[in-house]
């Protein structure tokens, strides 16, 4: 480890070469929890001074908030890197300065080793420690190599400051919470336990006050985020153990809340006071991202999902018992190792039997330091190609009739912000698919009753109603 100068000199030093503030350029990579995460990290950024852009080029510091869950999408990061490093090259001959950071759960998982395979990043920082990144951005700019991937045993949403009311405003009318973090479940396939650590459930007041917030910034909409979301509990003001249910009724008193949305949820982690929720809460919008990743018993079990198939869809008639107007969304992979194509067969027919709205079908991708990678029959890549596209076509098929059965359906929208075509305003529909409206319909923020014209793409259109 080099360090050319203290914080203080090098702090000191920068501050003299520039007025301006320096900017942050984020980009982010993987789930909603990165995309939540971004904007903490920028609100951090924001805080010690720096304003954010979106334009590279105009970046002193380049954060890439990584994710690792596929080898596609870990490698995308190098990629990247590549082409970062001549930009950094031709500010630096200017000159200039810039900052490579890597973020997210590339860096938690493979730490100094991104430094080593690409000299060009100057700061690795886990998920766990975003609440340091002003620090360590300080000794980065000092010219040292900082690696900050320990597990903080402060909580950092403690320590990580909340955006300004007009910063809110200005990212819409619906916002992310994560309310839970990390994964105790090691499913045989998946790096977060090992990226995010284990299960941690944010406090009940943290999260009321974070939401409180939120809707005094204008925000209608709040989806609560979490690797296993439905695992969260708490202790309420009551003194009692909350559970996500509870949580998302004492969240829909919040004067402004309107609508509520929650994921990721684990099968074996709904219970009934949640379903119950689905039945008695209107804000609680109706619909359900609840992976099952295989309708094989044999592959569930080798996954440890801790679930059999049927466990799976006799949940499902219970929630449909409870809303019948939810809609159902899943995470698929095919080709996990021993997968035959008997169990492949027993895939389609859990999504025959369940019927989604949408959802995400991927190739099993063996991933560094997880039981599933050391396995034996691993599938061939053409077999697992022709798989997904077979599971694919389903599963689009079933989205396509979902939306042809909204047509001439009449329902709330909240519109969210300007359609692409001048005229016209975009929201969602309460099972979450674009909805486009004529801008005379109402104003962004507003919930308003229309009726489906017609259904093209994955968008809705709409009328008022
Ligand atoms: N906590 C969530 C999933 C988080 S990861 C759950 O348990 O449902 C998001 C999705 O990525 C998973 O549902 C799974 O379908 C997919 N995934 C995770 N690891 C993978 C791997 N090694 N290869 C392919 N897909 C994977
Ligand atoms: Fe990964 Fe399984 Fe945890 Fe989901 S429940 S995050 S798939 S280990
Ligand atoms: Fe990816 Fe980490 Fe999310 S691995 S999916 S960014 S929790």
């Amino acid at each position: 480890m080099e360090q050319v100068a203290t914080q203080d000199e090098a702090a000191a030093a920068v501050d003299a070469g520039s007025q301006s503030p320096r900017r942050v350029f984020v980009k982010t990579y993987g789930c909603q929890m990165n995309v939540y995460d971004s904007q903490r990290m920028t609100d951090a950024l924001v805080a010690d001074g720096y304003s954010s852009t979106d334009r590279i080029e105009d970046a002193d510091l380049v954060l890439l908030n990584t994710c690792h869950i596929r080898e596609k999408a870990a490698e995308k990061v190098y990629s990247e890197l590549g082409r970062i490093r001549d930009m950094k090259r031709s500010r630096e001959q200017a000159g200039g300065e810039m900052i490579v950071g890597i973020a997210g759960c590339v860096a938690q998982a493979e730490g100094r080793e991104i430094i080593r395979r690409a000299p060009v990043v100057d700061l690795v920082i886990g998920p766990q420690t975003y609440h340091r990144l002003p620090d360590a951005l300080r000794k980065a700019r000092g010219g040292e190599k900082v690696v900050e991937t320990d597990y903080a045993v402060e909580d950092k949403f403690e320590h990580l400051p909340q955006p300004k009311r007009a910063e809110i405003a200005r990212r819409g009318v619906t916002a992310f919470l994560s309310v839970q973090e990390g994964c105790d479940k090691f499913c045989t396939f998946c790096v977060v336990p090992y990226t995010r650590g284990s299960e941690v459930s944010r406090p009940v007041r943290q999260i009321l006050a974070e939401a409180e917030r939120l809707a005094a910034g204008g925000v209608r909409e709040i989806t609560l985020l979490g690797q296993n979301v439905n695992a969260w509990h708490g202790e309420g003001p009551d003194g009692r153990d909350w559970g996500l249910g509870r949580l998302l009724f004492r969240l829909a008193e919040i004067p402004g809340v309107a609508r509520l949305r929650y994921t990721t949820s684990h099968p074996r982690d709904m219970n009934d006071e949640l379903i119950a929720a689905h039945r008695d809460l209107g804000a609680l919008m109706p619909y359900l991202h609840l992976p099952v990743q295989s309708g094989s018993d044999r592959i569930l079990k080798a996954m440890n999902r801790r679930h059999k198939a049927e466990d799976y869809l006799r949940l499902i008639e219970r929630i449909r018992a409870a809303q019948p107007s939810i809609a159902m969304s899943g995470d698929f992979i095919v080709g996990f190792p021993g997968e035959t194509d008997a169990d492949f067969e027993d895939t389609l027919g859990i999504v025959r039997r369940t019927g989604y709205a949408q959802a995400f079908s991927f190739k099993y991708s063996a991933r560094p330091g997880t039981p599933g990678a050391d396995m034996k029959g691993h599938v061939a890549e053409t077999v697992k190609d022709e798989r997904l596209q077979r599971l694919q076509g389903l599963l689009n098929e079933q989205q396509e009739a979902f939306l042809r059965s909204r047509v001439g359906l009449a329902f709330d929208v909240l519109i969210e912000k300007p359609a692409r075509r001048p005229g016209q305003l975009a929201g969602r529909s309460p099972w979450l698919q674009p909805v486009v409206v004529d801008e005379t319909a109402g104003g962004i923020g507003d919930i308003i009753p229309v009726r489906i014209t017609k259904a093209e793409g994955t968008t809705l259109f709409a009328e008022p109603a």
